[in-house]
């Protein structure tokens, strides 16, 4: 809503009883001061009768898990699919295609419950100041079993065999010709084989773990090896320094990296280069993304030796070959990772609301600061990661004669994000500060996207700078 709008609507509000009141009061309780801050509930839409006050609304598109769901707790969230506009503070979403109109100004954040996020534009919720969250590793269990699945598949012809004898089936030959007919589908073991395992993140880290457990020997290369994943792998895994190396000495090579478009990218990553390191009867498993594998490259190699492709994605020229299986995108299809990702989207947004921490952003950086101190007032600030921010928004609470208690401010990109705590006792204890001029003042600084206080009321406090227009 327009501040002209918001002004007039603050000026029918309950609280008109003083038209400037501070956030400190001389009444103190408990050794707390007063804090008022409900101002900002009556200039958030508290017309419409659609709007519960004092609950975070989420608006869901998909249907979201009900266990993840259930992680929001009813006495502060409401969950809706269908908010009028400027109702809703957050988006929780899997798949559907977020247009730019279906955001609203009071929208705060937007959780994708996957590890993708081209569905939503980000770079657009990045000029806007609102964070996107994804959830990384969540499906990792579900995707790492299908390649299990994927390495026995690829060592013995179990989808031929399954196909020959439905075949015989139909004709009633299958116990006459069984024993003889099963010389076509022979296989070998993977006990003692060679693993390489192409990027060991979430997935690719605990296939190396399990591989190892089922007796194989395992190389990897990657070179952005995060701690946390380091940490996951077999301590036998040999670390190789290219690609080529790993694979050339692998019987199954596994793929577990991202898709990223253009040079320096990772399209058709595995290609003729690539592939001329492979063994003779060496099996991919692409688990990862179809556009990572050259497929006329791939073809030649499946035409000519007695190499195997497993792949959860279709593929134009490879889906007839025999010596190819293609599955449809089942990596991340169970029950169970679809309940895993809802939970950590729900965590992630909540986390954010509540405390102002950023974790899993796909376009902002990482923040936590630790708990508020009791009765201190949570400020944040998303603001363009130009110099002088920092000074200018520390100016602010200078000016008002304001305790900062705690911040951290942090950047990521053309983003950049302050949490701020703030002492609610002001200069002397007798100045009286309307935290709406200080929020507003806050806001309309150039450069400054928007601003939340985290204290009180769920869902009070956010104010937006859009183009030098001031939105609550
Ligand atoms: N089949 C499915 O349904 C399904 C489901 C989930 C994820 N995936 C795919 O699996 C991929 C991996 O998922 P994750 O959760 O393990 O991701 P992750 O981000 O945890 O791990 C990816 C790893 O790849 C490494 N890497 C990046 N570029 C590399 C390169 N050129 N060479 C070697 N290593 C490189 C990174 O350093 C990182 O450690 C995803 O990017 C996604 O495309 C598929």
């Amino acid at each position: 809503m327009l501040l002209s709008t918001a002004a007039a609507r603050l000026s029918r509000a309950s609280f008109t009883a003083t038209a400037r009141r501070g956030f400190t009061s001389t009444k103190v309780v408990a050794g707390i001061p007063t804090v008022h801050y409900d101002h900002f509930v009556s200039g958030w839409n508290e017309n419409d009768e659609a709007y519960t006050q004092g609950k975070f609304h989420i608006q869901t598109f998909n249907k979201i898990s009900p266990l993840g769901l259930a992680r929001f707790p009813t006495s502060n969230y409401e969950i809706a699919d269908d908010y009028p506009k400027n109702n809703a503070h957050a988006i929780l979403l899997r798949s559907h295609k977020l247009q730019e109109t279906e955001i609203d100004v009071s929208i705060r954040a937007i959780a994708r419950c996957g590890a993708g996020t081209n569905n939503v534009p980000v770079a657009r919720m990045t000029e806007l100041g609102i964070p996107v969250f994804n959830t990384p590793g969540a499906n990792a269990n579900a995707v790492k079993e299908l390649v299990l699945c994927g390495l026995f598949l690829g060592s013995r012809r179990l989808v031929d065999g399954i196909n020959h004898m439905k075949k015989l089936g139909e004709q009633g030959l299958q116990k006459e010709r069984v024993e003889k007919d099963k010389a076509m589908f022979g296989g070998r073991e993977i006990a003692g084989k060679t693993l390489a395992i192409i990027g060991m993140g979430h997935i690719g880290a605990a296939t190396a773990r399990e591989a190892s457990a089922l007796g194989m020997e395992t190389v990897g290369y990657d070179p952005g090896l995060s701690i946390e994943s380091a940490l996951k792998l077999p301590r036998e895994i040999q670390i190789m320094d290219s690609i080529s190396s790993a694979v050339s000495k692998a019987d199954y090579i596994s793929l577990n990296i991202p898709y990223i478009k253009g040079e320096g990218g990772t399209h058709g990553i595995i290609g003729k280069n690539v592939i001329s390191d492979f063994k003779n009867d060496a099996v991919l498993l692409n688990f990862a993304r179809g556009e990572l594998v050259d497929s006329e490259a791939m073809k030649e190699f499946l035409d000519r030796g007695n190499g195997r492709y497993i792949s959860d994605f279709p593929d134009d020229l490879l889906w007839n070959h025999k010596n190819a299986i293609i599955l449809p995108h089942l990596g991340a299809s169970t029950e169970e990772a679809e309940e895993t990702a809802a939970a950590m989207a729900a965590d992630t947004i909540q986390d954010y609301l509540e405390r102002g921490t950023i974790r899993n952003s796909v376009n902002f950086p990482a923040a936590a600061l630790p708990e508020r101190q009791k009765g201190s007032i949570r400020i944040t600030v998303v603001n363009k990661n130009v110099p002088g921010m920092l000074a200018a928004i520390s100016e602010v609470f200078a000016r008002h004669k304001i305790n900062i208690i705690q911040q951290i401010n942090t950047s990521r990109g053309a983003v950049a994000y302050n949490v701020i705590d703030i002492d609610p006792v002001v200069g002397d204890g007798a100045t009286e500060i309307n935290l709406k001029d200080l929020q507003k003042e806050l806001t309309m600084h150039e450069g400054v996207l928007s601003s939340r206080l985290i204290f009180g009321k769920a869902g009070a406090g956010y104010a937006r700078n859009i183009e030098g227009e001031y939105f609550v």
